[in-house]
């Protein structure tokens, strides 16, 4: 079905193409007549018939390359037309699939709108009634994820292949409202994930300091994250963890909230075996990760109340 989705996209795009290639044709065939008035049929012919073939050949070419494009090229490119693409990222949203070939779509919000959310993100419309933000992806090792603390404030990588969102906007999100995470691993060729009722990610002063609890599993995945709960983000060149000894993410790679260091630590090296390796201990104590995702998304709206030393307690319920 989706073959055939994706069939019928192209073939649109070759008549577009085609039809843009006879009048382009005509065009050419109305310049040559004014620029050869003298000259006899015969000539006008042939000379006709090379035009054309240069222009088929050149069409066939520009085919060619679009045809070689991937879907992800185009929607990057702008191609989809707007009323197309979702403008938000909601549980129940429905996108169809004839329209929007994707797993995923990509968010640009309208910027002329009132948004809570206004860069763009990335959406599981799918998994579980979609309305899933990603905030990290990973499926190759094209990205490195070893980088320092102002990458991971900002975000980096492509939505399409291996991103980390950015610990800002994740603060800005998770803390406009309640959110739950999904985190699915895939290893040993198997799908695993581990849903946290509540993943709150605190601001830049208290570095990006994690709240993550009310596990609740598939399978054998196992609470590793739970590890994490109240631990600061630390990368190579922003040390915030409790090891005395270590600096954990330069010891690990990746940017994690580390404590003694890790009980996972899915920003680890893509491909590595042992400690420096992207990992959820649980699983797997030496990596082989071959998927992983963190996703999350809003189901309840925020309470805040100031407790006696001052500072911001979050409800949990
Ligand atoms: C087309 O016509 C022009 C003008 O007569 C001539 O100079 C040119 O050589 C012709 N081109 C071909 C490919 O025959
Ligand atoms: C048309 O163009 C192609 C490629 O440029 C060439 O191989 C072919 O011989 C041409 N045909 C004619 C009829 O000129
Ligand atoms: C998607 O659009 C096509 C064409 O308009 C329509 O036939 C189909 O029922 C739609 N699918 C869904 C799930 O709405
Ligand atoms: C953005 O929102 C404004 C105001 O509602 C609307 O006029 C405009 O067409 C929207 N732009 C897009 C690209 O959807
Ligand atoms: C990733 O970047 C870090 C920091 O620049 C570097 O030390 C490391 O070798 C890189 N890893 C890979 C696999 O290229
Ligand atoms: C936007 O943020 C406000 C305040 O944080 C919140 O009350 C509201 O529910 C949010 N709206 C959406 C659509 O998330
Ligand atoms: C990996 O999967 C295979 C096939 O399901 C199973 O036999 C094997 O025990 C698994 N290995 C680990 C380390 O989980
Ligand atoms: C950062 O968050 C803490 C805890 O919620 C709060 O007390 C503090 O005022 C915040 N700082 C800034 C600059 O927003
Ligand atoms: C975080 O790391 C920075 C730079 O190493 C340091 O100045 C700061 O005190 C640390 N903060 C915490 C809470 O550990």
């Amino acid at each position: 079905m989706a073959e055939k989705n994706r069939c019928s996209f192209f073939l649109a795009l070759v008549l577009i193409s085609c039809c843009e290639g006879l009048i382009r044709a005509e065009r050419a065939e109305e310049e040559l007549k004014e620029k050869v008035p003298g000259l006899d049929v015969q000539r006008n012919i042939y000379n006709l018939t090379n035009y054309i073939n240069d222009t088929l050949s050149s069409i066939q070419m520009e085919i060619r390359r679009k045809m070689t494009l991937t879907l992800d090229q185009l929607e990057l490119a702008g191609v989809f037309p707007d009323h197309i693409r979702p403008k938000t990222c909601e549980k129940g949203m429905v996108l169809n699939s004839t329209y929007y070939p994707f797993s995923y779509a990509i968010i640009y919000p309208n910027q002329s709108m009132p948004m809570n959310i206004t860069f763009p993100h990335l959406c599981d419309h799918v998994t579980d009634g979609g309305g899933w933000i990603v905030i990290q992806r990973r499926s190759t090792g094209e990205v490195n994820f070893t980088r320092g603390w102002n990458d991971y404030k900002h975000g980096f990588g492509s939505f399409r292949t291996n991103f980390w969102l950015g610990n800002e906007k994740i603060h800005q999100i998770t803390t406009s409202g309640k959110y739950e995470i999904k985190i699915t691993i895939k290893y040993n060729n198997t799908l695993y994930t581990a849903d946290y009722r509540r993943f709150i990610v605190q601001n830049e002063s208290w570095k990006y300091r994690l709240l993550v609890f009310g596990y609740r599993g598939t399978g054998t995945t196992g609470n590793a994250m739970y590890f994490h709960h109240q631990r600061y983000f630390s990368t190579f060149d922003s040390d915030n963890d409790s090891n005395y000894y270590l600096n954990c993410a330069r010891e690990n790679t990746g940017g994690w909230w580390f404590f003694s260091c890790y009980g996972s630590n899915l920003n680890g090296e893509w491909g590595a075996y042992g400690p420096k390796a992207a990992r959820w201990n649980t699983l797997s104590l030496f990596g082989e990760l071959q998927y992983t995702e963190m996703k999350i998304r809003k189901w309840g709206s925020l309470t805040i109340t100031n407790s006696r030393n001052g500072r911001d307690q979050v409800n949990t319920t």
